[in-house]
């Protein structure tokens, strides 16, 4: 069967930015910055972006790239009869943690998209009244429960029309249309008067404030901001034409991704000291301080509705990929067909998903080791799931791949000589340094 490949240049890389940019960038960055101590957790975080995550999303690029199979039948591909098909195997089962929880979270965007659309953000509103009507939406039964059931299945249907049709046309227009609009709510943010001390909370670092638990905070959240360790960079990355420039693509993206991040937080936290909100937002940030902010602002009505609908978009862009890694598994190596792949994964993470929405309500006195489900969830996959994929998948590259092979995929044949020269650092980096850097902060995160 011959494989789909990606139609063009700017549709792989909108399709990865769109993986990597999603509510990682919008709803976990902004909260997880302001409850790590502002402009400290971001240094750490631009440092485990360079020094860690770029080495391991090569990583990922080489193995998805050199093999142009899904995650289970790259590992088969390139270590034939070796367990490494297990990593491979852990790297399509792992997504549907995400996926359960993450399509949670795009129900909720589903709901205030709705309230935004019937102008439920209006002049006279309240800082409480938000904070009540959150807490009070999330922790009820039957309409998230709904936002959920339509996320999953939006995705689902994006899916079946498959890479081309699908994910590709979806992430070309969209992903550009997003920057714009977060970009345009940052400008407005940055003119309110008192908002200088928000910008002195995003950029003006306290080193005191960076303890392990900021390091491991900052950590997880690359991971999962840039989809790594979980087979999603390398799946999309086996629909890349060997013509690519792995450094450079994965580099843009990186990038794109980090100061989507960035921008998203400039168009929160400034608003949140000039308003003199709480800083300690929490997962309700993005929820609870945006829509007051809307309300404040000229054209907020429509600014709050063009907002909930691209924290959508990203949010659907990020799920098709954590979806596609088993869809692309089951059709490939069980030689289903798309649909029916795509209602399996249905009918593994639409229920996982309903625990994670109940957890907040009628299941919050159900705890994991002191966690309600849907944070359990959470951190299982970007403390220790994704670190530990991510680990996997470097000393495979580092350890068990030849020098020789990684060095073709690197730099397409040695015809990137650009590329060549940075291989010399990005080899040692892969076998020792990554390594061992991941394996210390696991390890510390597991004590
Ligand atoms: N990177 C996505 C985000 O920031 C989430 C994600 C994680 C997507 C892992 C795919 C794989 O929202």
């Amino acid at each position: 069967m011959k494989r789909e490949n990606f139609g063009s240049r700017f549709g792989v890389l909108m399709a990865m930015v769109g993986s990597a940019v999603g509510l990682g960038n919008m709803w976990r960055f902004p909260y997880m910055v302001s409850e790590h101590g502002g402009a400290a957790f971001i240094l750490v975080y631009i440092l485990c972006v360079f020094c860690l995550c770029m080495p391991i999303f090569f990583a990922e690029f080489i193995v998805g790239r050199r093999s142009q199979s899904n995650a289970f039948g790259a590992f088969q591909k390139l270590a034939p009869g070796t367990g490494w098909k297990w990593v491979g195997l852990f790297a399509v089962v792992a997504p549907l943690t995400i996926l359960s929880y993450y399509s949670v979270i795009g129900g909720w965007s589903i709901q205030y998209l709705f309230k935004a659309c019937t102008f439920g953000f209006t002049e006279r509103i309240t800082q409480e009244y938000l904070d009540t009507m959150f807490a009070g939406f999330i922790s009820s039964t039957w309409a998230p429960l709904l936002g959920h059931t339509l996320f999953l299945l939006t995705t689902a249907l994006i899916l079946v029309g498959g890479v081309k049709g699908g994910i590709e046309r979806f992430g070309k227009v969209m992903m550009p249309l997003l920057y714009l609009l977060v970009l345009s709510i940052a400008v407005w943010t940055a003119t309110l008067p008192g908002a200088s001390e928000g910008f002195t909370f995003l950029f003006k670092p306290d080193l005191s404030k960076i303890d392990a638990s900021v390091c491991a905070a900052a950590l997880g959240q690359s991971f999962f901001s840039l989809s790594l360790g979980y087979g999603t960079m390398l799946t999309y990355a086996s629909y890349v034409s060997k013509k690519e420039n792995i450094a450079t693509s994965s580099t843009t993206i990186a990038v794109s991704d980090l100061i989507f991040s960035l921008i998203a937080s400039c168009a929160i936290m400034p608003a949140v000291f000039a308003f003199g909100l709480n800083t300690q937002g929490g997962p309700g940030l993005v929820f609870e301080t945006l829509p007051y902010i809307f309300s404040k602002m000229p054209l907020g009505g429509l600014v709050a509705i063009l907002f909930f609908l691209a924290l959508l978009v990203a949010a659907l862009t990020s799920a098709i990929s954590l979806y596609e890694v088993g869809v692309a598994y089951l059709v490939e190596e069980k030689n289903m067909s798309r649909k029916k792949a795509v209602a399996i994964i249905f009918s593994v993470a639409w229920p996982i998903g309903v625990i994670c929405s109940l957890s907040f309500g009628p299941l919050s006195d159900m705890k994991i080791l002191g966690n309600i489900f849907f944070d359990f969830l959470d951190k299982l996959s970007a403390n220790y799931l994704m670190t530990l994929g991510s680990l996997l998948i470097v000393i495979f590259v580092g350890w068990k791949m030849k020098r020789q092979d990684v060095f073709d995929e690197f730099t397409n044949g040695g015809t990137l000589t650009g590329n060549a020269r940075l291989f010399r650092l990005v080899w040692p980096v892969l076998r020792f340094v990554a390594p061992l850097a991941i394996l210390i902060i696991f390890i510390s995160n597991l004590l």
